[in-house]
Parts: structure tokens; sequence; C-alpha cells
């Protein structure tokens, strides 16, 4: 498994994290069985991963409580992240979401992130938080300045609490502004070989200013593995339900891919999921692009570890790219 540094942090991660949104079911992935999503957690770390990202959102605090029950006396193996800025338990904030009866609001002011971050780290079981990231950005009718939310996140650095800042969601006009206040270690940004568009506005910021550059749902929620064709059962929770390359007139177009690229899988002996996490792993500047993939069985980590030791040629990344770039246009 590859490492790299997050940022100016000096934390040291493997290149592919895992991702624990799905550990925390509810409508947005269908249940999970904690017990294996324990075991997932464990087996990742025994196969090289040490990066493990959550957030109070994921399961309405699930996500963490099973990542804090995950790492009782194992702490120090895992380097971790959770999120802020996200509240369900009051009116103050912007309209995020509706989910299951329950509204999602988003409130970066520092009192609110103050609440969140002493029960983040109830939940967690822990005393300190690795890298702590702001989920979403603040809207209009309910501004919060980002020098604010940066205050407190730079006084809880002071404190020990929080060892690196991240923010998600962002655009450059944000991304700046927190450069402004502070020292930004890492964004979180959606990004997949099917969805270039955020690295085409952030890598080149991420790589003069020295920050990290994580990718989630690098695979698409799964639809990326290549293995759904038209017609399987899929277990569609809102979270898939949001990604167009699971509607019938689009997953051909992955199954084309998979069957060009089964050449490469043989050239590197590796699946297609293999594939796409180390294509991933190798943009931005070829070292500053973590990516966070979502497992919650053994199974699916045991094969996404894989790509995370797999040096692609140049010629075959820029093949990949072509071919992801057709098939992401034709679908625009
Ligand atoms: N900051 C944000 O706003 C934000 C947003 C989204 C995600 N994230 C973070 O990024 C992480 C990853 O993103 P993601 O979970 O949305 O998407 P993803 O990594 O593209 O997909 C993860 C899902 O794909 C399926 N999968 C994973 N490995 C597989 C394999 N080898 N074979 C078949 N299916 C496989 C699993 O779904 P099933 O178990 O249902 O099969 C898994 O939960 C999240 O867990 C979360 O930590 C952050």
């Amino acid at each position: 498994m590859k490492q790299m540094y997050i940022g100016k942090s000096g934390i040291q991660v493997s290149a592919v994290g895992i991702g624990a949104w799905a550990i925390g079911g509810d409508s947005s992935w269908g249940p999970s069985d904690d017990s294996e999503s324990i075991r997932t957690i464990h087996r990742a770390r025994e196969l090289g991963i040490n990066l493990l990202d959550t957030a109070p959102a994921y399961g309405l605090g699930h996500s963490e409580e099973i990542a804090g029950t995950a790492l009782k006396g194992r702490r120090g193996d895992y380097i971790l992240s959770t999120k802020c800025g996200l509240r369900w338990d009051i009116e103050e904030g912007s309209f995020h979401m509706e989910r299951d009866g329950i509204t999602l609001r988003r409130n970066t002011s520092a009192a609110s992130l103050a609440v969140e971050l002493e029960r983040s780290l109830k939940r967690l079981g822990t005393d300190y938080i690795d890298i702590y990231i702001v989920h979403w950005q603040s809207l209009p009718d309910f501004p919060v300045p980002i020098s604010e939310t940066m205050g407190f996140l730079l006084k809880a650095k002071e404190e020990g609490k929080i060892r690196a800042i991240g923010a998600s969601n962002v655009n450059a006009d944000n991304f700046r502004e927190y450069l402004r206040s502070g020292q930004l270690d890492l964004i979180q940004e959606k990004y997949s070989m099917l969805d270039q568009a955020k690295g085409d506005e952030l890598f080149e910021l991420c790589d003069r200013h020295g920050v990290t550059f994580q990718c989630y749902s690098p695979l698409e929620r799964g639809a990326l593995t290549g293995k759904y064709k038209t017609g399987d059962p899929v277990n569609m929770g809102r979270a898939k339900a949001g990604i167009k390359w699971y509607k019938p007139e689009f997953l051909p177009r992955i199954t084309e891919l998979s069957e060009k690229w089964a050449p490469l899988c043989k050239k590197y002996g590796c699946t297609m999921t293999n594939l796409v996490v180390a294509w991933t792993a190798a943009q931005g500047n070829g070292s500053n692009v973590n990516v966070m993939v979502g497992a919650r069985t053994t199974a699916q980590i045991e094969e996404n570890v894989k790509g995370g030791g797999i040096t692609l040629e140049s010629a075959d990344i820029e093949t990949m790219r072509k071919d992801a770039r057709a098939v992401e246009n034709a679908a625009k």
C-alpha cells in the first residue's frame, strides 16, 4: 500500500482510506451488519489501510459509534477523520436535506461546532480526532464566515482535540477563504473517473498550496466496479439512487468500459475496481490525491485495498482518462 502525507500536517496515511458512510446504514444505504462493519474496519488495518473516515450525519451518530467500538484498544493504529457542520437536533441553520423524517441543517458556527466536537469525541471514544472536516459549507440564508469556522478549528487544534483541518464540498472561493484564515490540510470532494469536474477546478489549487485532495465516491457508489449489469438487482438506498450510472440508460456504458479494459486487468493482474482505484490515486500531481473508498464487508475491503498497491503506466492512465471522459461527456 502506498503512503502519503495529509497536506502539511505531518500525518502519514495509506493512499487508500476506508469510508464508513454505508456503515451508518439507514435509508441512505439500507441496513448494515454492525459486526461485519467492525470486522471490515479491522481487516482494513490488517491489509495496510490506516485511514478511517466517518461523520456524525452517517446514520445520525451510528457510523461514529461503530467506528468508536472498532477502535477500542486500537486507537493509535488508525488515523481517524470525522466531520462537523450538519445538525439534526436544532432549528438554527440552512436546510440541507430531509431523511427518514429528520431534517439535516447546515450550521458551521463556532458555537455549534463546539457542541458537535464534544459529541463526536464521545461517540468515537477518543480524546482527539486526527482530521476534522467541515462537511458542507454554509448557505446564504444562514451565512457563517469561514474565518469564524476556522477560528474555532484552530483553537481546537491548539487544545489538542484535532490534529488537522479539512473542508468538504468546497468551491475555489471557499478554498481560498480557508487558506486566508489558517492552515487547511485536506479537501474531501466527489471525484471519480466518471465525474472529474472537481479535479478540473481544484487539483491545481491543491498542488500550489500543499493541500491533499481526497476523493469521495471514487467507485460511483459501486457502479464503477463493473459488477452490475442491466436488470441485476441492486440494494438501492438513497445514496446509490443519486448516482446516474445505475440508471438503465447509463449502466451499459460501464459494462462497455469493463469489456474494453479487460486487457488492462489482465496486464496488471487485477479487477476493474482495482484499476479504478489505482487510476484515481494517480490523479492530481501524482502524489497528493487520497482515495476514500467506502466498504462495509470484508470482501469489499479485501478487493479495494489492492488498488492502492498498483502503479499504472502513464500511457494506460491516459487511455483510461480518454475512455472515461468519452463516457462522461456522452452521458451529459
Ligand atoms: N464529504 C462528503 O460529503 C462525502 C460524501 C460521500 C462520501 N463521503 C466519504 O467517502 C466515502 C466513500 O464514498 P461512497 O461510500 O459514497 O462511495 P464509493 O466509495 O464509491 O462506494 C462505496 C460503496 O460501493 C460498494 N462497494 C465498495 N467496494 C465494492 C466492491 N469491491 N465491490 C462491489 N461493491 C463495492 C459498497 O456498497 P454496498 O455495500 O451497498 O454494496 C460501498 O458502500 C464514504 O464512505 C464517506 O466516508 C464523503
